[in-house]
């Protein structure tokens, strides 16, 4: 099992290349099950996930072509296993993203229940009553969801809660349903507007992405397409976190600041020196940090994704921070770990209240989800002494290539069995 050994105490200088949206792929490589023909998709990420959705489309009957490594060619045009099989979904829940397309394009689709996560339930019931309202037949049992549709019939769809997937799932199916779709209460994830411009290069008909209210016009086939995947916000926000965590001055180049504006106006509270132009943000931060309060919440408010990154800032910070989450019931994890590393985090419910420290000390720490990992390097980066993160397995599904971009910032972290 790989661990990351990290050297606290050097401020992060230099540049780094932030990759594709890791949450931007996925969707997008699920919309090449709704054409016959081939999707180019460019600007694709390094990523364990990537690699297992890569998997799991081949195993369906999809050819998979890459001119390099990050341009990815799909061609579902022989579907020939409309399935999902446990082993593969429970290693990564996005998985549930083939169930719209594949049900949209023919008629039937088997997809293995996510189980739980790390994070909190994650249930997918309302991504299976926005289908069951498009027409189809769905039966859950001995832990897989079997849909059916003749052909999906456009609703007018208001899922309770903002959901990010099900609404890509939604809109998915919509493209080829009779009739329109109108989809209230949408996510407005800068993902979902890239997904959606995907797919109206393929020849869909969708307004209103990223407005709350989706309407999508259903055609009888979508063809093919190439489609640049939009930097991704998430990774560029971890390491403006570290940055200002670490005291030092990066420029992030590929990434797009209008993407993560509510994280951009924390860390400026905080103290940190920020400046965005074209696909470019510099980032300088000297001093320790002042302590920042805030609440996650759908786009365009805080992202629930970069919660735990933030309170490792607050860990070290000048002042008290409050940091709640509504989005995931468990995505507090991070916070046991960080204790053991000198922070002073107190829990109630889904409020955690971060009383900052001087210094971290470094000490051996577990990852126990994708974020949480993230917020453990940072955390890393800036104690005293050594820090080793295990479980990084986590890391390698959601950041492409962490350590050497981390090291060609000056910082000192190396990956050991
Ligand atoms: C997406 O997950 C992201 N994953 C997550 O990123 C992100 O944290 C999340 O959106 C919130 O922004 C991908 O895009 C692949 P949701 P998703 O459906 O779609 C509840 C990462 O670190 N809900 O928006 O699964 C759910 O339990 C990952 O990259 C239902 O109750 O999240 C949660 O409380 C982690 N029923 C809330 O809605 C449903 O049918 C939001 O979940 C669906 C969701």
């Amino acid at each position: 099992m790989d661990k990351l050994l990290i050297s606290g105490g050097v401020p992060l200088n230099g540049e780094v290349r932030i990759s594709g949206a890791k949450n931007a792929a996925l969707p997008l490589m699920c919309a090449a099950l709704l054409t016959k023909d081939p999707l180019t998709l460019s600007n694709a990420p390094n990523l364990r996930d990537i690699s297992t959705m890569l998997t799991l489309l081949g195993k369906m009957g999809v050819a998979i072509s890459r001119a390099e490594r990050s341009v990815i060619s799909l061609d579902a045009r022989r579907l020939d296993n409309p399935e999902a099989p446990y082993e593969l979904v429970r290693t990564m829940r996005a998985s549930i993203l083939v169930l719209g397309p594949l049900v949209a394009r023919m008629g039937y689709a088997r997809v293995s229940l996510p189980g739980g996560c790390a994070i909190g339930q994650r249930p997918v019931d309302l991504h299976i009553k926005g289908l069951q309202a498009m027409g189809a037949t769905i039966s859950v049992e001995h832990g897989y969801i079997t849909v059916r549709a003749e052909r999906l019939r456009g609703a007018h769809l208001r899922p309770g809660l903002v959901t990010v997937t099900g609404t890509e799932n939604l809109m998915m199916a919509a493209c080829l349903a009779e009739g329109i779709t109108t989809i209230e209460n949408a996510a407005r994830e800068p993902e979902v507007v890239d997904l959606a411009a995907c797919l109206n290069a393929m020849g869909a008909r969708i307004g209103g992405a990223g407005t709350g209210v989706m309407t999508i016009e259903g055609v009888t086939a979508l063809h093919g397409a190439t489609h640049q995947i939009m930097p991704d916000r998430i990774e560029t926000g971890t390491f403006l976190a570290a940055a200002a965590a670490t005291g030092g001055e990066v420029r992030l180049v590929n990434t797009d600041g209008a993407l993560i504006e509510s994280v951009i106006a924390k860390l400026t509270q905080a103290g940190a020196k920020i400046s965005c132009r074209g696909t470019t943000i510099n980032l300088s931060m000297s001093g320790r940090p002042k302590a920042v309060s805030f609440e996650t919440a759908p786009f365009p408010e805080f992202p629930t994704d970069m919660q735990a990154q933030l309170m490792t800032l607050d860990c070290i910070a000048d002042g008290t921070g409050v940091i709640t989450e509504t989005i995931f019931e468990n995505r507090f994890m991070h916070a046991l770990e960080l204790r053991r590393l000198g922070a002073d985090i107190h829990i109630a419910g889904n409020a955690a209240t971060i009383r900052g420290v001087a210094k971290l000390s470094g000490a051996t720490v577990m990852a126990t989800d994708l974020r949480a990992s993230a917020s453990l390097v940072i955390a890393g980066l800036v104690a005293d002494g050594d820090t080793l993160i295990d479980r990084i397995y986590h890391l390698d599904r959601g950041y492409d290539a962490l350590e050497s971009k981390l090291g060609a910032l000056g910082a000192r972290v190396r990956r050991v069995q």
